[in-house]
């Protein structure tokens, strides 16, 4: 589909088809990026699926994903566009003596030289793209600078080469773990959406589509459980991503239900700091039946 939407359900119907499962405001706050053509920030705790809503769009969307992942120090150079420089002086040196500066410059400063990074890209499509900015509060502020003027212009100057407008209209997703408190700037300019841990319903949802071969017993128990643990006091509580690879990790194992035993054995997928292991073994884990067989006044493994 290249068309854009004509309704917030027909959005959350999309999102569906390609395995994205929306709560409402995703839903909504979607339909009104593609629309309004505004950047849309999204934050919250690690692995509720914000990289993959920006996935998710472009699937549905029928658009190639533009990616453009952040950390510590990403200057224009690997984010906009460079000089393909190795490229430059093989063309110099090929030149040899007989021809002038002027010539020689005119040439290694057209596109040909030059190597385009994920946010040219982006501009420079023929075709709309989505443009994946993951983990923007990773970077600096004189980033988050750059890519204010970007976002409201869709336009790169290169002194040498002019200025590239974009003809598309790219669909951009922003996403923060919060690391950092991001610009106001840069919060105005974007539509805002909080992804969060999703309620027990939504997140039943989502495990049994990515593990429709485990028993709905099982995959009740799982959240129920996983809930339980979120509502520790914990350095870092499970995630969407984890309660993913616990479904798997039982549907390998096995496991018809959650008891002690299978909860000590496969607890470590689900929580990942010594210190929170302890608590939710303590917390958690002693709460739940013992397995069917073991006789009475046995220890959970
Ligand atoms: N609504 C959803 N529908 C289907 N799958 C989902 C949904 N939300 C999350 N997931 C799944 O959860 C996993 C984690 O999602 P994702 O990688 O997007 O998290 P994140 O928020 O970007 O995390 P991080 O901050 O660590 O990068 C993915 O495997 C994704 O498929
Ligand atoms: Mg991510």
């Amino acid at each position: 589909m290249s068309a854009l939407p004509a309704s917030v359900d027909e959005v959350s119907a999309g999102l569906r088809e390609v395995g994205y499962l929306p709560d409402a405001s995703t839903a909504l706050v979607s339909y009104l990026a593609t629309k309004l053509g505004k950047p849309v920030l999204v934050e919250g705790p690690a692995g509720v699926g914000k990289t993959e809503l920006a996935k998710a769009l472009a699937k549905y969307l029928g658009r190639e994903l533009v990616r453009l992942q952040c950390y510590e120090g990403l200057d224009e150079a690997k984010s906009l566009y460079e000089w393909n420089y190795r490229k430059q002086l093989l063309r110099i040196q090929a030149e040899g003596r007989g021809t002038g500066w002027e010539d020689v410059q005119e040439d290694i400063f057209s596109s040909d030289f030059l190597l385009q990074r994920p946010l040219m890209t982006a501009i420079a499509s023929l075709d709309p793209v989505v443009l994946l900015i993951d983990e923007i509060d990773k970077t600096d502020q004189e980033f988050e600078a750059m890519l204010l003027e970007l976002l409201s212009d869709f336009q790169i100057s290169i002194p040498e080469l002019g200025r590239i407008e974009a003809t598309t209209h790219p669909v951009v997703v922003l996403t923060s773990n919060n690391s950092r408190e991001l610009t106001e700037a840069l919060k105005r300019r974007c539509l805002y959406l909080w992804l969060d841990y999703p309620s027990m319903d939504h997140e039943l949802a989502i495990v049994r589509l990515h593990s429709p071969e485990l028993s709905e017993t099982v995959a009740r128990k799982l959240v129920d459980v996983i809930n339980q643990v979120r509502a520790l006091d914990l350095k870092k509580p499970p995630s969407i991503a984890e309660s993913i690879d616990w479904a798997r990790a039982l549907l390998l194992l096995g496991a018809d239900d959650i008891d002690q035993q299978v909860f000590a054995e496969t607890m470590s997928v689900i929580v990942k700091h010594r210190t929170d292991i302890d608590i939710v073994a303590e917390r958690v884990g002693v709460k739940l039946g013992r397995p069917a067989d073991a006789p009475i006044g046995s220890a959970p493994a």
